[in-house]
């Protein structure tokens, strides 16, 4: 199922039972979910939005935060009126939406999936970087942040050994417009310290992390998990920051046991 209207996320639907929302990592689109699409449509609703700029989803002229990026994702949930909880997952800066979104809408959180992320506010060095990535970008277009982001998505070792899989890493980042990736750079510069949140989110919680991510450290995956109570951590080995295209047998094992316990 596909929907498209003008001034709304487009996003991908599949599968009935649950719902499930998957919101995607940095510059990537709805199109890295399409294993778990495949996977855990027969237990639940998976729903994975474009987010502006990225995939098939237009950019509108508003200043985006984590926070505006959670606002559209709750209004895909709203076109399907999907008004009870719901579980929202998100990697990397889908992660830190997600976070945003239960700190906008704690109400509609049923469960959360917090995959190759963390909860902490950008450094004074990784605010530079951000400026930097954006001048990149405006003077040279996507490709200034996409092929300094392709060897750090992957595990090295999945580099060496699977080809394919770092060609597909390139493909998912084909969509991502100079506008949106300007758009996103700024979001997660100025994105708040979601720490504090971690001890009162109240809801099922699943940490998955590959051991080998090169941007992100699994060592924030432990973090997050030692300060939420009752979550659960997964470290996957041989797996970097894309755990569900490197991994995606072990990865869809996890949420779909998630999704069990949590139905
Ligand atoms: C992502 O994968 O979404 C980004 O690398 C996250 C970030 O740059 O902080």
């Amino acid at each position: 199922m596909e929907n498209k209207t003008e001034f709304a996320l487009h996003f991908e639907a599949k599968g009935s039972g649950t719902p499930l929302l998957l919101i995607h990592g940095f510059p990537l689109s709805s199109r890295m979910w399409a294993g778990q699409m495949e996977a855990l449509s027969s237990q639940a609703q998976v729903l994975a939005p474009d987010l502006p700029g990225f995939g098939d989803s237009p950019l509108s002229d508003t200043v985006y935060t984590v926070e505006r990026y959670a606002e559209d994702c709750a209004a895909v949930l709203d076109a399907l009126d999907l008004l009870e909880p719901v579980a929202v997952g998100g990697l990397s800066m889908g992660g830190y939406i997600a976070l945003a979104f239960a700190r906008l809408f704690p109400e509609r959180v049923g469960a959360l999936l917090l995959l190759s992320t963390r909860a902490g506010a950008d450094s004074a060095e990784s605010k530079a970087n951000r400026d930097k990535a954006i001048t990149g970008v405006k003077e040279h277009g996507a490709s200034a942040v996409t092929e300094a982001m392709l060897p750090k998505l992957l595990a090295p070792a999945n580099y060496a050994g699977q080809p394919a899989m770092a060609a597909e890493a390139r493909e998912l980042m084909r969509t991502a417009s100079p506008d949106g990736i300007v758009a996103a750079l700024s979001a997660m510069r100025d994105r708040p310290d979601a720490t504090g949140q971690l001890g009162n989110l109240g809801v099922p919680t699943l940490i998955v992390h590959g051991k080998d991510d090169q941007l992100i450290p699994s060592s924030e995956a432990e973090a997050m998990a030692a300060a939420i109570r009752g979550s659960q951590l997964h470290l996957i080995a041989q797996a970097g920051h894309l755990p569900n295209l490197e991994q995606p047998e072990e990865f869809n094992h996890i949420l779909s046991k998630f999704l069990t316990e949590i139905s």
